[in-house]
């Protein structure tokens, strides 16, 4: 029998500003967010989670083979380096890329070019740039930021993120910690990929309104929730800048919210991971 569950939303999770590891941030540390369509960069000050300088946004080469994608990664990373101190000399630089990361290795490429898979993007970023780097799952780094910068930020218990994008990407967070490359987006819903469903790629293909497309999401959300029990789930990308017209749809047991650095998130996240694995 299945077990009885509540469908009203639960008391609001509970803040302490003192749950996320990591203690004290300062300095500057450099974040680059690969996506399918564009490579983003900016210097980021841990303190504030702030852009310390303006974003540098280059397209993505096609195809997004590592050779030509780590070009354009040191084209950003020198740039950003003229304007920084002594040239930037040792600035850790955090990488963000879409596929499963273990220790520096891509392991999938669900959305970007298949030699990726089995690729040490760490050591090859590091040849590269020449400066420290540390490489983690776009979605991780998303859900890093909001955990201690945004609408996450001191919240108590089980987070999950979920990019909604070309795929869907997602972040689970205990107590700020990170569980990394948990690939939820690919969880299995009505025999269907979730994220060939529920993503916001599938919205524009599939020409559906926001109510048919919270509908997909809603049962995306149920599925998860029923498997994870979160406290909250924050809800990323692009498409979270119109959260008023599908999240009011969504009928969740967990409390619901539109992620609040918006498009930064990523930079943010792989600058204070980079400068965490530094200390
Ligand atoms: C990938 C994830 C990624 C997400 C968002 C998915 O297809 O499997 O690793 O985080 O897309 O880019």
């Amino acid at each position: 029998m299945a077990p009885e569950t509540s469908t009203a939303p639960t008391t609001a999770p509970t803040t302490t500003p003192d749950a996320a590891p990591g203690g004290a941030r300062s300095g500057t540390a450099i974040g680059i967010d690969i996506g399918g369509s564009g490579i983003k960069g900016a210097p980021v000050d841990l303190a504030t989670g702030e852009f310390s300088a303006e974003r540098i946004r280059i397209p993505t080469p096609q195809p997004s083979t590592p050779d030509a994608v780590s070009r354009v990664v040191k084209q950003i990373v020198d740039q950003i380096c003229a304007d920084l101190p002594d040239g930037g000399a040792g600035v850790p630089v955090g990488i963000t890329f879409p596929a499963v990361i273990q220790h520096g290795v891509a392991r999938t490429a669900a959305n970007v070019d298949k030699g990726w898979v089995d690729y040490d993007v760490a050591t090859l970023m590091t040849a590269v740039t020449g400066h420290p780097v540390h490489v983690v799952n776009d979605a991780d780094a998303a859900g890093i930021a909001e955990a201690r910068y945004g609408a996450a930020k001191g919240v108590r218990g089980v987070v999950v993120l979920a990019t909604l994008g070309t795929g869907i990407g997602t972040a689970v967070m205990v107590d700020g910690a990170l569980l990394p490359n948990t690939e939820l987006g690919h969880l299995e819903v009505d025999g269907h990929d979730a994220e060939t469903r529920a993503s916001d790629a599938a919205r524009e293909r599939d020409d559906l309104s926001w109510s048919h497309w919270a509908k997909r999401l809603n049962k995306y959300f149920s599925s998860l929730e029923a498997l994870l029990w979160p406290d909250l789930i924050v809800v990323g990308g692009g498409v979270s800048k119109k959260s008023e017209k599908f999240l009011p749809e969504l009928r969740l047991r967990t409390p619901i919210v539109p992620a609040q650095l918006l498009n930064s998130a990523g930079i943010v996240g792989a600058a204070v991971l980079a400068a965490e694995q530094r200390r």
